[in-house]
């Protein structure tokens, strides 16, 4: 017979609470998107603008009966203790005649405070940054919070290799989730598309598209990579800001971790060693689950693909300096 004391008390299974750091337009998206899966019980709002968090968790508790329930609210900096997951996509957006580089270090200084912040009273949890510049400010969040390296996430090129996949499965006519290919490196103007090992069916591209009378266009496919890496100024140009892909990427993370499911994923995190890669943030696959990365997986890259990574890894590299110069 069962002994009754011996039951788990309630402190033994806290409840999941998912803290998002910034509720603009990302932030308020990805908190949707994780209240839909149903992962969390608590999602709390944190944002410089306490009026626009509170209208944002109004909003989304209204859905819950809807959707799965779960709690979610306005908080400050003392809800985000117990957080499972601190998701950040907090920052300010490109001002009129700012540079890149000056909005990068007006971000990394945001970045830095949160990520401070968030050590002080969540010593446990897993960072999930969203921010741009994202590998920089990934390694500006891991060196503020004094985190391991498997506890500080960028969303990195998750959101490019999911593009990527659904212009593939457009242009194939297959379902995206059956499109295997990675974007490595960069989430920007440098990063690269894993031609070599994208497939379908088990099938590298090439040899599927032969098997099943389809074409391979290399000039075409190249067109579709530039559209990936150009999609967001082709967003932005249109609608002023990306927010539905980028959320449901991070939701996906954040499924991944509290769910602990080892899920392969492109996201950025500290490379040091790989491919001669050293200290620097950018993405390659890696096994996400509940203690955060658990491992960068290399890939088998052709020469030019490594060497492209190795460039892209510089861009950040240079960026980063120029963060940390300013
Ligand atoms: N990684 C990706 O793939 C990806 C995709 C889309 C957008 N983004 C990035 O996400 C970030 C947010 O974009 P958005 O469209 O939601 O912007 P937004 O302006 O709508 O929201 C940003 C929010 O951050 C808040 N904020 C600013 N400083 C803060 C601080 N110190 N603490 C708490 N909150 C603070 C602002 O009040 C605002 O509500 C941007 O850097 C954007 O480039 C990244």
């Amino acid at each position: 017979v069962k002994d009754p004391s011996a039951t788990p008390r309630h402190e033994d299974h806290p409840t999941t609470r998912i803290a998002v750091i910034g509720a603009g337009l990302v932030g308020a998206t990805t908190a949707y998107a994780i209240l839909r899966t149903g992962i969390a019980a608590e999602i709390v709002l944190v944002d410089a603008n306490q009026t626009r968090a509170e209208g944002e968790a109004m909003d989304l508790a209204h859905a819950t009966p809807f959707e799965r329930p779960s709690r979610i609210w306005a908080g400050d900096w003392d809800d985000v203790a117990g957080a499972a997951v601190v998701v950040v996509a907090a920052g300010s957006g490109q001002k009129p005649g700012q540079t890149r580089l000056e909005l990068a270090q007006r971000n990394a200084g945001i970045m830095r405070d949160i990520a401070t912040r968030t050590a002080a009273v969540a010593p446990d949890t897993i960072l999930l940054v969203a921010t741009n510049p994202v590998d920089v400010l990934t390694r500006v969040a891991l060196q503020a919070s004094g985190f391991p390296p498997s506890r500080v996430i960028g969303s990195g090129t998750l959101l490019d290799t999911a593009r990527f996949r659904a212009l593939l499965a457009d242009f194939y006519d297959v379902d995206p989730r059956s499109v295997h290919v990675f974007i490595i490196g960069e989430h920007g103007d440098s990063e690269v598309p894993v031609w070599s090992l994208a497939n379908i069916a088990g099938m590298r591209l090439r040899d599927y598209a032969a098997a099943h009378d389809q074409p391979y266009p290399e000039a075409e496919l190249a067109q579709i990579f530039q559209e990936t890496r150009d999609a967001a100024y082709r967003i932005i140009e249109r609608k002023g800001a990306t927010y539905y892909a980028i959320a449901s990427g991070l939701a996906r993370v954040v499924e991944a971790i509290v769910r602990d499911q080892h899920t392969v994923m492109s996201v950025s995190s500290l490379v040091d060693g790989p491919f001669g890669i050293h200290d620097v943030c950018l993405s390659l696959p890696a096994v996400v689950g509940r203690d955060g990365l658990e491992r960068i997986l290399p890939l088998l890259l052709d020469e030019t693909e490594e060497q492209a990574l190795r460039h892209s890894a510089d861009v950040v590299r240079t960026a980063i300096e120029g963060v940390q110069a300013g």
